[in-house]
């Protein structure tokens, strides 16, 4: 079995670091499903990092997965769920500030909506990585 590049390394823990912070994000926000005195200001700057994180990484996974050998690292599914995951994670938060902004008026469907999509954006984050580290993805992690 041939060496693996060492960069081929940074997307997997690039991503299990993402995972990590949406389960905070999920755990501290949660709790606060309408709750009016909800302080949004910490919320907000770490969603902002999370949408970051998970669009950086998923860039950089398709860079890796380019500059391999074809079929080196190819995990069935992981593709089509990163396009999911991708989609949701924008939607939950054009709808997370579209929502804030009309909070103060009324309760929106919106605002209703947006930890659903979050959330449903980390399980399918935790998802990837067990796609990640099964199949043959294994071979990261020499088993
Ligand atoms: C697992 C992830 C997340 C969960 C469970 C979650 C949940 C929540 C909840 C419960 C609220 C308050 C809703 C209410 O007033 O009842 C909220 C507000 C908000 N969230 Fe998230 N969120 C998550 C991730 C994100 C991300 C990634 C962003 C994007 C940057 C984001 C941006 C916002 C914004 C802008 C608000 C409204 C702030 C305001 O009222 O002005 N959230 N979120
Ligand atoms: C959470 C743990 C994850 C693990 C362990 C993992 C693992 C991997 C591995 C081993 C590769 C092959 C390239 C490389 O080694 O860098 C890969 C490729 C890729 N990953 Fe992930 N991944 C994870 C999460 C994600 C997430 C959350 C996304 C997107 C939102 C994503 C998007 C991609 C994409 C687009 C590719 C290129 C696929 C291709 O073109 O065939 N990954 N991933």
């Amino acid at each position: 079995m041939e060496q693996l590049p060492g960069y081929a390394y940074i997307h997997p823990i690039w991503q299990l670091v993402t995972l990590i912070l949406g389960l905070f994000l999920a755990a501290t926000a949660l709790p606060n499903v309408d709750n009016p005195n909800f302080r949004v200001r910490g919320h907000e700057r770490l969603g902002r990092i999370f949408v970051i994180l998970v669009i950086a990484g998923a860039v950089f996974g398709k860079l890796v997965a380019a500059s391999l050998p074809v079929g080196t690292l190819a995990i069935p599914g992981h593709r089509f769920l990163a396009a999911v995951i991708v989609g949701l994670v924008v939607i939950g938060s054009v709808f997370g500030y579209q929502g804030g902004r009309m909070r103060l008026r009324v309760r929106t469907g919106m605002m209703r909506a947006h930890p659903w999509f979050l959330v449903l954006a980390v399980a399918l984050l935790l998802a990837q990585g067990l796609l990640g580290i099964g199949s043959r993805g294994l071979r990261l992690i020499k088993f």
